[in-house]
């Protein structure tokens, strides 16, 4: 049986295989308006069960600019949410579709439902990570900064999905990352995270300050107290480099867990980044289909 390129978790994925991805979303980016129709005949299904902007629109507008199709569906309104199982859906999807992007809670159940398909499965975001937006920001650092290898990376703020992934992508990628979080918190960050509760030292002599909402998808309500400290401002801006830049992969909880100075200052690159998701994808979903035909450069 061919084996089927999914894309959960970029460990999973391997850092060689990451590191061509990200060449190709840079040919991608500089082919924008003129692509080599390598999806032509293709179909990808879109699957929801949390809000989405830059996810959907980027993947939709991927494919359709490299000539395949898209379907989108609500998770709640498909039988899965129902009474059928992850298996058969797995399997029934797979006779339709040549690939599923999932944004869903539970990375255990799309884990689950990868096992089921003979096609390839992509991590549009869970609860515990979000592959897809790191590797737009590592795009995003290479075209800003060069070389991401050696560079500082200081995060402020929750440890979320998007955290967790950069926490991963600082070992296959070879950069410094410090996660500037508050005390109560810092069991809840991976394992092997460098971890600090000092804003200020996270930030001192860094090349990229990057945070994103204190409130992800799911938990509204929570208290936000403890994060203010944490909120990337002029201040912790004027302690890194520089040259040092602010990402944030959006949406802003406006002016929280960043200020409004900050985020519209010429060191924000947050819609460079925002459109780098649409580059990156079109790399990501090449790697995936490759076995569906598709044949890159
Ligand atoms: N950054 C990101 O994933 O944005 P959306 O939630 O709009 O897809
Ligand atoms: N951590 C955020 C990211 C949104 C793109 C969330 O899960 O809501």
């Amino acid at each position: 049986m061919t084996k089927v390129n999914h894309f959960i978790d970029l460990d999973t994925v391997g850092a060689d295989t990451l590191k061509g991805i990200l060449e190709h979303a840079h040919a991608m980016k500089k082919e924008k308006y003129n692509p080599e129709q390598i999806f032509s005949g293709l179909s990808l299904a879109m699957v929801f069960d949390k809000r989405s902007t830059r996810t959907r629109m980027s993947f939709e507008i991927a494919m359709k600019q490299l000539g395949g199709h898209t379907i989108v569906m609500n998770m709640e309104e498909m039988q899965l949410g129902g009474s059928e199982s992850v298996e058969s859906t797995g399997n029934v999807l797979s006779r339709f579709v040549d690939g599923i992007m999932l944004r869903m809670s539970d990375q255990a159940m799309m884990q689950d439902l990868a096992k089921y398909t003979s096609i390839p499965v992509i991590n549009g975001m869970t609860d515990d990570s979000h592959p897809c937006q790191i590797m737009a920001d590592l795009l995003t650092i290479e075209e800003k900064l060069g070389n991401v290898k050696g560079k500082k990376i200081a995060w402020f703020g929750d440890s979320n999905n998007v955290s967790n992934t950069f926490v991963q992508a600082s070992k296959l990628f070879d950069f410094e990352l410090v996660l500037a979080l508050p005390e109560e918190i810092h069991g809840r960050a991976p394992k092997d995270a460098n971890i600090t509760a000092d804003a200020a030292a996270a930030a001192h002599g860094a090349d990229v300050l990057v945070t994103d909402t204190w409130v992800s998808m799911g938990q509204e309500g929570k208290a936000i107290e403890k994060f203010w400290p944490y909120q990337v401002s002029a201040d912790l801006m004027a302690k890194a480099k520089d040259s040092a830049i602010f990402m944030h992969c959006l949406p802003i909880h406006e002016w929280e867990e960043v200020s409004e100075e900050v985020a519209k200052s010429p060191a924000s690159v947050i819609f460079d980044e925002a459109e780098n998701r649409l580059h990156a994808q079109k790399a990501i979903l090449a790697w995936c289909l490759e076995n569906s035909g598709v044949t890159v450069g």
